[in-house]
């Protein structure tokens, strides 16, 4: 087995308020993978990944970063790690050549100005490195945030919601750029609301619920489940029975055969809606109207939920 990059056992959180943030999380990350923590605004992303950094005291359980646990052993754990927060915080007014410089320092990292260079022309940085940072746009700044938090080459990045406020095309610029990150061995740990983002990205996806995980799975697999599309055909004429040269499919009549409903996975091959239709032509029906509702985020988590539930009352 590979080595688990981080190690998450029973980690628990509740703020001083009392809000229970976390309520005993366990997670492995493996070494190398891309993992997406998927989960709706309030989940508890940010705080697993506080405690996971140290940022954010845990008040249960333990996390073991490549073997050191993180709280005894601190700093050889947080030497692993490179963390890029959902929040830009950085000096304004300093160039991003001696930013990111001054955050190797930080790491207690003897200079390497060719280092630095590299991760700078790697964020595609480089002509930028003696402006100010408040002068750049704000896809640079966060790939400046980036370039920060790689300044000590960590063998962990951490990207704590990447795409938030941030345009369609420097998001693709960015997913290649940490695709480019796992090719030289760095283990990288995302958080997202967006189910595009962990489908482009992930390896391995972590669905996080108030405060529990619960779900991982390997991304194919998980987007197979979720990705579930609905064709709502409603009908010149209802029917009285779906016909038999129909029976392949997953269709339901709705509304005294008013409405035909079509379920498929667009990930499953050979179920497309194409056949569909001229299966449908064929056999005469003919539709007035046609909706298409695609399994939001939200549904999906109430569904999973709801499985959840169902599954922890038989247990
Ligand atoms: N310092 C804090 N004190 C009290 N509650 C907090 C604090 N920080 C976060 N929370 C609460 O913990 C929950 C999880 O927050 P967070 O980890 O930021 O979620 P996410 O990153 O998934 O959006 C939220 O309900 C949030 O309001
Ligand atoms: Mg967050």
């Amino acid at each position: 087995m590979t080595q688990a990059a981080i190690s998450i056992k029973n980690l628990e959180k509740t703020y001083d308020n009392g809000f229970k943030a976390l309520s005993g999380v366990n997670l492995d990350v493996r070494a190398g993978e891309i993992f997406a923590l998927l989960g709706p605004n309030g989940a508890g992303k940010t705080t697993l990944i506080g405690a996971v950094c140290g940022i954010v005291r845990a008040t249960g359980g333990s996390v073991e970063v490549f073997g050191h646990d993180n709280i005894a052993d601190y700093k050889a754990a947080r030497s692993y790690i490179g963390l890029v927060p959902q929040e830009l915080t950085t000096d304004l007014f300093e160039t991003v050549w001696n930013t990111v410089s001054f955050s190797r320092e930080l790491f207690g990292k003897p200079a390497n100005p060719s280092m630095i260079e590299d991760i700078l022309k790697r964020l595609s940085l480089w002509d930028k490195k003696d402006s100010e940072i408040r002068t750049l746009s704000g896809g640079m700044k966060r790939r400046v945030m980036i370039a920060k938090a790689l300044s000590h080459e960590p063998r962990i990045l951490f990207l704590d919601e990447p795409s938030a406020g941030v345009d369609v095309e420097l998001r693709t610029s960015m997913w290649q750029q940490v695709h480019s990150l796992k090719d030289i061995g760095v283990t990288i740990i995302l958080t997202t609301h967006y189910i595009e983002e962990a489908e482009e990205m992930a390896d391995r996806v972590g669905i996080i619920s108030k405060g529990n995980i619960i779900l991982v799975d390997e991304k194919d697999a998980l987007m197979k489940k979720m990705g579930n599309k609905q064709v709502v055909f409603d009908l010149r004429e209802p029917l009285k029975a779906i016909p038999k040269t129909l029976s392949q499919y997953n269709l339901v009549l709705e509304n005294d055969g008013n409405k035909l409903v079509f379920t498929y996975s667009p990930f499953e091959q050979g179920n497309d809606i194409s056949n569909v239709l001229d299966n449908l032509k064929e056999n005469g029906i003919r539709p007035i109207d046609i909706q298409v509702h695609q399994s939001s985020l939200e549904e999906i988590f109430i569904g999973l939920l709801n499985e959840k539930n169902v599954k922890d009352q038989v247990a």
